[in-house]
C-alpha cells in the first residue's frame, strides 16, 4: 500500500481526490492551511496536517514521517480576477509554494508528483479543441503561475529522479456527494445558484461571441471524473518513469446558454437568464482535446453536464 500526500486536500477538488485515493486502497495525508479548505471535509481515514505548503520543513517532515510515495499538489490560489489585482500574492503562494514543495520532495527523496495545472495556461488559443501541444500564452497572473509551476516540475525532473504528470483542468463543476459542493461561488454554476437564492436573474456574460449561440463555450468536467483522473495519474507515476502533461476535460463544449437551459431543467423552472455585457478577458471557446489522456492514461470522463448541474444543485440545497 502506498501513501500519497495531498496539498490543498481540504478544498473543493482536494476533498474529492482524497476520497478517490482512499477508495483506490492508498493511504492519504492531507496538508492544508485551511485558508480556503474546510477541516470537516478531510475524511476520517486520512491524516491531517494543518500547515501551509510554504513551510518547507513541515512538508519535508510529513514526507519522511509517513514514508510518502508521491504528492498530488493542489494547494494554490485560483481566482483569475484576484490574481490581476494581487499578482504578488499569486506568485508568492503558487510559485513560492512550488519552490517549497519541490525542495521538500528533493530533501525527502520523494519521486512522484501529480500537479494541478489549468486550461488557463492556454490563454485564448486560435483553435479548438485544444491539444496539449498548443502554445501556452496565459492571460492572467493566475495562468502564468500555473504555467511556471509546470516548467519548475519539468526542470526539477531533469536534475533528479522525478516521475510527474501535470493535469490541465478545464472547467470543474459538480459534487461527488451533497456535502462536497463548491462553496466558493467564483464560477458560473455556483454563481447561477447564488443569483437564484437572491431572487435575481443569472447573467450571461456576452452574447455576441463567434460561437453557435453567441455565448462563451467551455468544457465542463465533473469533479468526480477529475478525481478519477488524479488517481490514474498517481498510478502511472508509481509504475515507472513518466513526464507528461494531460488536458482533463470531456472534449465536448457547452455554451453559457446551454448551461442555463440545463439548470432550468434541473431546478424545474426557467431560471430567466439575462444577457449582459461581455466580461473582460473571456476567450470565446475553450474545449479540450482529450486524445492524449485517453490514449496514454486510459482515462475518459463518464459524467455529463446534467450530472454536474444536478449534483451541484443537490449540494447547494
Ligand atoms: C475558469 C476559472 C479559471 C480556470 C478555468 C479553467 C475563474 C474566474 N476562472 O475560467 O481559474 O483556470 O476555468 O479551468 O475562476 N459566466 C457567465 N455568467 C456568470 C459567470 C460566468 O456568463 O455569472 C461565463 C463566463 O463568461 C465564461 C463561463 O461562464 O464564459 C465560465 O466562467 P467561469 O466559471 O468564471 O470560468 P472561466 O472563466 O472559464
Amino acid at each position: 500500500m502506498t501513501t500519497w500526500l495531498l496539498t490543498g486536500g481540504a478544498g473543493y477538488i482536494g476533498a474529492h481526490v482524497a476520497r478517490e485515493l482512499l477508495a483506490s486502497g492508498r493511504q492519504v495525508v492531507v496538508l492544508d492551511d485551511l485558508s480556503a479548505g474546510h477541516r470537516e471535509r478531510v475524511p476520517a481515514d486520512a491524516t491531517f496536517i494543518g500547515v501551509s505548503v510554504l513551510d518547507t520543513a513541515a512538508v519535508r517532515d510529513a514526507l519522511t514521517r509517513y514514508d510518502v510515495t508521491g504528492v498530488i499538489h493542489l494547494a494554490a490560489k485560483k481566482a483569475v480576477g484576484e490574481s490581476v489585482e494581487k499578482p504578488l500574492l499569486y506568485y508568492r503562494e503558487n510559485v513560492g509554494g512550488m519552490v517549497s514543495l519541490l525542495q521538500a520532495m528533493a530533501d525527502a527523496g520523494t519521486r512522484c508528483l501529480v500537479y494541478s495545472s489549468s486550461a488557463a495556461v492556454y490563454g485564448d488559443p486560435p483553435w479548438s479543441p485544444i491539444s496539449e501541444d498548443t502554445p501556452c500564452a496565459p492571460l492572467s497572473p493566475y495562468g502564468q503561475t500555473k504555467l511556471i509551476g509546470e516548467w519548475m516540475v519539468r526542470d526539477e525532473a531533469v536534475a533528479r529522479p522525478l516521475s510527474w504528470v501535470s493535469l490541465r483542468y478545464f472547467n470543474v463543476a459538480g459534487a461527488g456527494s451533497p456535502d462536497l459542493g463548491d462553496s466558493s461561488a467564483n464560477n458560473l454554476i455556483p454563481l447561477v445558484f447564488a443569483a437564484l437564492d437572491r431572487g435575481e436573474a443569472p447573467r450571461v456574460f456576452g452574447t455576441d461571441y463567434p460561437t453557435d449561440d453567441g455565448s462563451c463555450v467551455r468544457d465542463y468536467i465533473h469533479v468526480s471524473d477529475l478525481s478519477e483522473a488524479h488517481v490514474a495519474a498517481a498510478a502511472l507515476c508509481e509504475s515507472g518513469e513518466v513526464a507528461t502533461v494531460f488536458n482533463v476535460g470531456t472534449g465536448r463544449g457547452a455554451s453559457v446558454w446551454q448551461v442555463m437551459a440545463t439548470v432550468s431543467e434541473v431546478v424545474g423552472r426557467d431560471v430567466g437568464a439575462v444577457a449582459v455585457e461581455r466580461r473582460v478577458g473571456d476567450p470565446p471557446e475553450l474545449v479540450a482535446s482529450v486524445d492524449r489522456i485517453a490514449g496514454e492514461l486510459g482515462w475518459s470522463a463518464s459524467r455529463d453536464l446534467r450530472d454536474m448541474i444536478a449534483s451541484a444543485y443537490a449540494a447547494h440545497r
